[in-house]
C-alpha cells in the first residue's frame, strides 16, 4: 500500500475528488494516510474528517519557513508517506522540504503553466483574455509553480464565461488531473529526463 499525505490550506475539494477515486478502486494500492492543514480554519480539515482521516493542523503563522516545513515532514515521516500532494496549500516550501521527498511532492496549479503562476490563476488567465485555460499537476521543486509537468487538462473559454464560470470548470478537470497524475507517479511508469516526463 502507498501512503499519501496531503498538504492543504482551503476548502479541500481536491483531497474530496482524491479521496472519491481512491474509494471508487480508481488509484489502486493508494490509501490516504494523513490530511495537513497550516491554517485552523480550513474547511479541507472538516471533510477530511467526515471521510474518517486523519486530520492535523499545523499553524504555519509566524513560523520560519524551515521550521515549519520540519513540523509537516515529521508528520509525514511517522506515516511513512510515499507522496505527497499538494493540494491548494497555499505556503511555499523551503528548500530543505524538498529535499526530503524528491519527486515525490506533486502540486495542483489552476493553469496551464508556464502562464499564470502564483495567486489566483484563474482571474489572471481570464483579465488576459485567453482562449483556453485549464490545470496543471507538476513535480514540486525549489522554485514556484514550477517543477516538471505530470499531466494538464486544456477547456476552452467560453464566450459568455466570467472567472467565476472558468474556475468551476478548471476545478472540474483539476479532479480528474490530479488522480490522473498520481497513478502517473505511484506506478513509477515514467521517466523524467530534463523539464520533460514522459509516460512509459
Ligand atoms: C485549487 O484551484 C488549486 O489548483 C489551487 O487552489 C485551489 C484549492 O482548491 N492551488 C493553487 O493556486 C496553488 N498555486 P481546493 O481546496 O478546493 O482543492
Amino acid at each position: 500500500m502507498k501512503n499519501i499525505g496531503i498538504l492543504l490550506s482551503g476548502r479541500g475539494s481536491n483531497l474530496k475528488a482524491i479521496a472519491e477515486n481512491i474509494s471508487a478502486g480508481k488509484i489502486p494500492g493508494a490509501k490516504i494516510s494523513t490530511v495537513i492543514s497550516n491554517k485552523p480554519d480550513a474547511g479541507g480539515l472538516e471533510l477530511a474528517r467526515q471521510l474518517g482521516l486523519e486530520a492535523v493542523v499545523l499553524p504555519s503563522k509566524g513560523k520560519e519557513r524551515e521550521e515549519h516545513d520540519r513540523e509537516v515532514a515529521a508528520v509525514l515521516q511517522k506515516h511513512q508517506v510515499d507522496l505527497v500532494c499538494l493540494a491548494g496549500y497555499m505556503r511555499l516550501l523551503s528548500p530543505w522540504f524538498v529535499r526530503q521527498f524528491p519527486h515525490r511532492i506533486l502540486n495542483i496549479h489552476p493553469s496551464l503553466l508556464p502562464a499564470f503562476p502564483g495567486l489566483e490563476a484563474q482571474e489572471q488567465a481570464f483579465a488576459y483574455g485567453v482562449k483556453v485555460a485549464g490545470c496543471t499537476v507538476h513535480f514540486v521543486d525549489e522554485e514556484l509553480d514550477h517543477g516538471a509537468i505530470i499531466v494538464q487538462k486544456a477547456i476552452p473559454v467560453l464566450e459568455n464565461d466570467d472567472e467565476h464560470t472558468l474556475a468551476k470548470r478548471i476545478l472540474e478537470q483539476e479532479h480528474i488531473a490530479y488522480s490522473e497524475a498520481i497513478n502517473v507517479v505511484l506506478t513509477g511508469k515514467f521517466e523524467v529526463a530534463g523539464r520533460r516526463l514522459v509516460r512509459k
